[in-house]
């Protein structure tokens, strides 16, 4: 069968740009440059993105746009034993795909209960108690809430429409998908604007702390955020590119997915602080203690400050539709990527039926998180996958594509095919640059985790943890190594 291809150039840009704005620029990027420096943090922000973020990115779409391949095929094609790597990638994507779904599970709950603003008065307790109805610790599983389960599966119906076709049905999404929370956010910013207080919140986001510079902590929070947001090593952007010909334009589609993903987290940070800043001046509360990052800002913060706007409803609706919005974009790519290397594989196979199967199998790895300690799973979990498998996958990739099928050959292919030329800047990045910084961040992350236990967890939790990060790694050495073997034998 012929490889899918995207209806035109607009509807892939639309696509990576949808996979890249999600929740964390949301929830992340704001809470950061709130936290770390204020418009000082836009510095390192900036550098990262620069030297880190877009080179990544612009090797992701070249190889997956050269090998027309998702990530197993195409890192197997830059070297026969690195096939590996694409498991250890797609199993992060699985990974997280099936509590990022959940998150969205979440939201619709909310969507529902938006008109009667439910939680008015009480939001903590009502996302704690009432909906997640959280049990005392992660020792207590307190069974399945069977209300979120269902949510689940709602939302996993959603995302199975969405990719049902593949390239077809995904490139009929986006066309609203992606600009309709945009619009939403817009919305939300004048209506914050209108309201007093928002100039503080302004000034708490973006007045510069130049001492945070000093900071190491705030340079590795900078550099995490870039790989997070740009849906790095997670085997989505090489699979998006392999549904473009190999002759299409590599360069301008990469800066302008930088940028435009970039520009949303500014925009959405700027949304963010109005409405904080009106909560600090209608409860008293200090700015500082508001801003928090996580599901504690999208559940709590954000529903508190809405309940207490002029029509709470109808602007409790418009955000938590923006919220799913902004997440299933996100979470089809991922479902994509693991798509697109199953049927490299088995090219007979169906689409719909590939898409089922994996929507299915997500939505039943989902379970775990949909019980009463499921906010303390996905708490680990997330913290294990993003700190060390992504960071792990974008390391080996960078020594795959940049020293073993070498930089510069890539970098010529990226000038063959694109009007604006790359410079040799890129090969630096990716031989040197990127691959010193990932590994910093990982030792800098393991012996933090080594020293102090993340956030108390029990051992036995945060064994789960390790093994999600260590497993599939030792899984991809051993492929690594016996290939190699088998080659020489
Ligand atoms: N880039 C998305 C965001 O910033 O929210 C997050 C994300 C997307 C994470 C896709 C993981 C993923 F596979």
């Amino acid at each position: 069968m012929a490889r899918q291809r995207w209806a035109n150039r607009t509807i892939f840009l639309l696509a990576a740009l949808g996979s890249a704005v999600g929740l964390g620029n949301l929830w992340r990027f704001p809470y950061l440059a709130g936290k770390y420096g204020g418009g000082a943090f836009l510095v390192p922000y900036l550098i990262a993105l620069v030297l880190v973020g877009v080179p990544m990115l612009m090797l992701e779409f070249a190889v997956g746009q050269k090998m027309q391949q998702g990530a197993i095929g195409s890192y197997r094609k830059l070297h026969p034993s690195f096939g590996g790597l694409g498991i250890l990638a797609l199993l992060s994507s699985f990974i997280i795909v099936s509590y990022y779904a959940v998150v969205m599970a979440w939201s619709l709950i909310y969507l529902l209960a938006s008109w009667g603003v439910k939680w008015s008065g009480n939001a903590e307790g009502y996302f704690f108690q009432e909906v997640l109805q959280v049990s005392e610790g992660v020792n207590i599983l307190g069974g399945i809430n069977w209300f979120i389960l269902l949510s689940l599966f709602v939302v996993w119906l959603l995302v199975y429409c969405c990719v049902w076709e593949g390239t077809k049905s995904v490139g009929k999404v986006v066309l609203y998908s992606v600009p309709l929370p945009v619009i939403l956010l817009g919305i939300l910013l004048i209506r914050a604007v209108t309201l007093p207080g928002f100039l503080q919140g302004w000034e708490m986001y973006l007045k510069p702390t130049w001492g945070a510079l000093l900071d190491s902590e705030v340079w590795t929070a900078a550099f995490s955020q870039i790989f997070y947001t740009l849906s790095l090593a997670f085997g989505i952007m090489i699979a998006y590119a392999s549904y473009k010909t190999s002759e299409d334009d590599i360069a301008k589609d990469t800066w302008m997915t930088a940028l435009l993903n970039s520009g949303t987290s500014l925009f959405a940070g700027f949304v963010v602080f109005a409405v904080l800043g009106y909560m600090a001046w209608k409860t008293g509360t200090p700015i500082g203690e508001l801003a928090a990052s996580g599901p504690g800002l999208a559940f709590v913060i954000f529903p508190e400050a809405l309940s207490l706007m002029p029509l709470p409803g109808l602007f409790s609706v418009l955000f938590f539709l923006m919220l799913l919005l902004l997440g299933i974009d996100s979470a089809f790519s991922l479902t994509e990527a693991l798509n697109a290397a199953i049927l490299d594989q088995y090219k007979h196979l169906q689409i719909a039926k590939v898409s089922m199967v994996v929507c299915f199998a997500a939505s039943i790895a989902g379970i775990i998180y949909t019980t009463r300690a499921g906010i303390y799973f996905l708490d680990i979990v997330d913290h294990f996958v993003t700190s060390y498998n992504l960071l792990l996958v974008g390391i080996f990739q960078t020594i795959l594509a940049g020293w073993i099928y070498g930089a510069e050959k890539l970098r010529r292919y990226i000038n063959q095919v694109s009007d604006w030329q790359v410079g040799k800047w890129w090969n630096v990045s990716i031989k040197y640059i990127i691959p010193i910084v990932l590994t910093t961040l990982l030792v800098t992350q393991f012996s933090k985790d080594i020293k102090i236990p993340y956030q108390g967890y029990p051992t036995w939790a945060l064994g789960i943890g390790w093994a999600i990060a260590l497993i599939p790694f030792l899984l991809f050495l051993f492929l690594l190594v016996k290939d190699k073997n088998k080659r020489q034998g």
